[in-house]
């Protein structure tokens, strides 16, 4: 196992992933955890991430420098580099010209992080800060133009140094550079894949659980059916599925659903129908967070109340990801702000008192669904788009009453039907309408309108922390645009969103 310590980098979800792509598993930390803690993890390995700040700030984050008596090789990138050549005793400046984007690497010494590359390879700079001074017994082992180290190390004490980027794809050779690092300096042995993965989650799931009862909201989308079918598969019935159908889901969406999950998983399922309960909290409400905190603090409710009808019930399952955990909390291990409250990560209230169980949380999206796969999940499950927990309340903006549900309802059902003839569904991250709250002037056979707008939202993402508007065919918008305003009655108006996150979200609230 490598550990990765969080010194801030947008780029660490990439280097847990590129470590696993290398077939060993990962842990990212943020810095401020302790010596004591890694040490009873006993990492192969540790990777320093990079991250905005400047060594030589007195605010920068920093790790117990303990941490270079424990006896692990060490790799640093960019920051995390920085960190290494100060805490042992070499110099960090603000650099002349600050690097950004590709640079020529000049590899002098193809050992160790550098076996089997060519000695010039394109890498991927960014940053401000460069080495001025090495500490004792570290050499320079690479240059660019602009930095002259551009990597270091202390191959005695298997400290190694990297100024540029290796997560990242515009590092021509970086997955090779990881994997030396991973195989031959800590000596990893290739043992994780999707099928250990699942192999070792079930027992310790097993382990776990014993006799015991786990209850688990069930949502039908891919994340949430994954986590039900690996725990099935550990306890059996044992696992007992509530899935709340929360009056905000698309058309038909809850009986196609109930439908799927019957016919395809063999889940032990509760359906529980309160669409009432959530429209009435949400009459008149129109800030997005306090949608969210609404609905969030209604599933809690109606679900505990279902959850107490199970005897045992000593467990409470999620399908939380990764992103999930990395946007609702912390990328940087301290306080930066929350983008949205996302309802299913901050576990649950404290009377509940059920032991969370998140088989997936250390996952992306793509490797849930090979997980998926693995563990025989229908493909009509599996490559379903995401779909957010707070549903079309977010996607209503303003006031939501079932006149408005009804409007969003038909436009993206079109819209949907549109993009799956069309061969897009599996290629988009997402693609959905939202309904906006202004009214728009229009001429309808003559005569003039005053109706409302929806805005179409089509995005690629690999993971949702960035994404970029779909550049569909013009054609298929339009064909779009022409059967909503057609056929959706009080919509006079069709609008393609050409923002990507960041600096906007996917959703609109
Ligand atoms: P944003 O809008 O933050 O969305 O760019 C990123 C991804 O998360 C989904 N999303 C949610 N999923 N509960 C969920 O389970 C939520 O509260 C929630 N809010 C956003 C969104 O659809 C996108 O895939």
């Amino acid at each position: 196992m490598i550990l990765i310590i969080d010194f801030g980098s947008q780029y660490n979800q990439l280097i847990a992933r590129r470590v696993r792509e290398c077939n060993v598993f990962s842990h990212i930390k943020p810095h401020d955890v302790t010596i004591e803690y890694i040490k009873s993890i006993n990492p192969e390995g540790i990777i320093l991430s990079g991250g905005p700040s400047s060594i030589y700030e007195a605010e920068s984050p920093k790790i117990h420098e303990s941490i270079f008596d424990l006896n692990v090789p060490i790799l640093g990138i960019c920051y995390g580099m920085h960190f290494i050549i100060n805490a042992l005793g070499g110099a960090v400046k603000k650099a002349k010209k600050s690097e950004y984007g590709f640079a020529m690497l000049n590899i002098q010494n193809q050992e160790d992080l550098f076996k089997g590359i060519d000695k010039k390879t394109r890498c991927w700079m960014s940053h401000g800060d460069s080495i001025e001074k090495l500490p004792d017994g570290f050499v320079s082992t690479a240059y660019t133009s602009n930095t002259q180290i551009a990597a270091t190390k202390h191959a005695k004490r298997k400290i190694y140094g990297l100024q540029f980027h290796p997560e990242v794809h515009h590092t021509v050779a970086g997955t090779k550079m990881l994997d030396n690092f991973i195989s031959n300096i800590c000596g990893c042995k290739k043992l994780w894949n999707i099928k250990s993965f699942a192999k070792e989650s079930m027992e310790k799931i097993k382990e776990k659980v014993k006799e015991k009862n786990v209850i688990l909201g069930l949502s039908g989308g891919v994340d949430s059916t994954v986590a039900a079918t690996l725990i099935h598969k550990a306890i059996g019935n044992n696992l007992r599925c509530i899935f709340v159908d929360n009056g905000l889901l698309r058309k038909n969406e809850a009986s196609n659903l109930q439908n799927s999950l019957k016919r395809l998983v063999k889940l032990n399922i509760q359906f529980v129908n309160a669409e009432e309960k959530f429209l009435t909290a949400l009459e008149d409400v129109v800030d997005p967070e306090e949608k969210r905190k609404i609905i969030g603090k209604i599933f809690i409710e109606v679900f505990e109340k279902e959850a107490k009808k199970i005897d045992n019930a000593l467990f409470f399952a999620q399908g939380t990801l990764y992103p999930d955990i990395i946007e609702s909390v912390s990328a940087f291990g301290g306080p930066t702000s929350v983008i949205k409250s996302h309802h299913n990560v901050g576990g649950l209230p404290e009377n509940m008192k059920l032991e969370l169980i998140e088989p997936l949380k250390y996952l992306f999206k793509d490797e849930v669904r090979k997980l998926g796969k693995e563990l025989e999940v229908p493909e009509e499950i599996l490559w379903r788009q995401p779909f957010p927990g707070p549903g079309l309340a977010i996607r209503i903006i303003g006031k939501i009453n079932q006149k408005r549900l009804s409007i969003l309802r038909k436009a993206d059902e079109i819209l949907i039907q549109e993009i799956k003839n069309n061969g897009f569904y599996k290629k988009l991250w997402q693609s959905f309408a939202v309904l906006l709250p202004i009214k728009s002037v229009g001429v309808m056979g003559d005569k003039r309108t005053y109706e409302n707008i929806i805005a179409v939202r089509a995005v690629e993402s690999k993971d949702a922390m960035t994404a970029d508007w779909a550049r569909l065919p013009h054609d298929l918008l339009a064909t779009i645009s022409n059967r909503i305003i057609n056929e959706v009655n009080g919509v006079n108006k069709v609008v393609y969103d050409i923002s990507s996150k960041p600096p906007s979200t996917i959703e609109w609230e």
